[in-house]
């Protein structure tokens, strides 16, 4: 999902001034939003250009981000900002995981067979380089951790943990099933490693995190003449 917002200059100063427009394949629309059906990776149509693009959580999402971000570029204004928030696959560890861990078979796999179909989920860490080769400025990386289940020893952590555990079970039951089948598993091998997957992940038995990337940067306020 790619969100997009524009600040009409003559409303500047009045509150709520902000057009939001939400492009995605799916539609849930909140109430100060305008929301367009649309895939990200398609020529964009738009009719104006937009002082601020955020895409979060699109990194299993495209075949090839690069034109996702030279579509953002050509669609901002001069001094624009594209920022996106998402995680660093494959994921780390806070502990070796046991050698037979059907969470690392499972995501072992699973990064295989995305690349192979074309959609690799492991180009988040190249964000700021892809950006500043479109001609993005000032680009900033900004680096997290989040694990997936509630084993850090602080409450904040514990409670972000609880609910990144939520998103991982999401991935593993919405997309193995697809992914491995294309890979020529049968159902019943499937089910079995989305129990053991989910058995280890919320048992407890490895400790998961993700790296989280914030990038953000800007399209150079005036562009020099060709
Ligand atoms: C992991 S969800 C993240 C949703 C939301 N951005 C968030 O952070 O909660 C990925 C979203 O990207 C959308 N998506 C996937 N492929 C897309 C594409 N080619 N163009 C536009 N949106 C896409 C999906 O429909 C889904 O809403």
């Amino acid at each position: 999902m790619v969100q997009i917002y524009r600040q009409f200059s003559q409303q500047r100063k009045q509150k709520c001034s902000k057009k939001i427009v939400r492009a995605d394949l799916v539609t849930r629309v909140p109430l100060n939003c305008s929301f367009e059906i649309d895939d990200a990776e398609d020529p964009w149509l738009f009719s104006h250009k937009f002082d601020y693009i955020h895409a979060r959580g699109v990194v299993t999402c495209f075949k090839d981000i690069r034109q996702v971000i030279g579509s953002a570029f050509e669609f901002l204004v001069p001094g624009g900002y594209l920022e996106f928030k998402d995680g660093i696959f494959p994921p780390s560890y806070a502990e070796p995981p046991p050698a037979d861990s059907a969470f690392v078979k499972w995501i072992t796999i699973i990064l295989e067979e995305v690349e192979k179909a074309g959609r690799p989920w492991t180009k988040a860490k190249h964000y700021a380089n892809y950006m500043r080769d479109v001609g993005f400025v000032d680009v900033i990386e900004h680096k997290t951790t989040l694990a997936a289940g509630p084993w850090p020893e602080d409450e904040k952590g514990k409670k972000l943990g609880r609910w990144h555990l939520t998103n991982w079970l999401q991935v593993v039951d919405a997309l193995t099933p697809k992914i491995l089948a294309n890979a020529g598993w049968d159902e019943e091998e499937i089910k079995v490693l989305v129990a053991l997957v989910r058995s280890e992940l919320t048992g407890g038995k490895i400790k998961v995190y993700n790296e989280m990337i914030g990038v953000w940067g800007r399209k150079p306020p005036i562009m020099e003449d060709k």
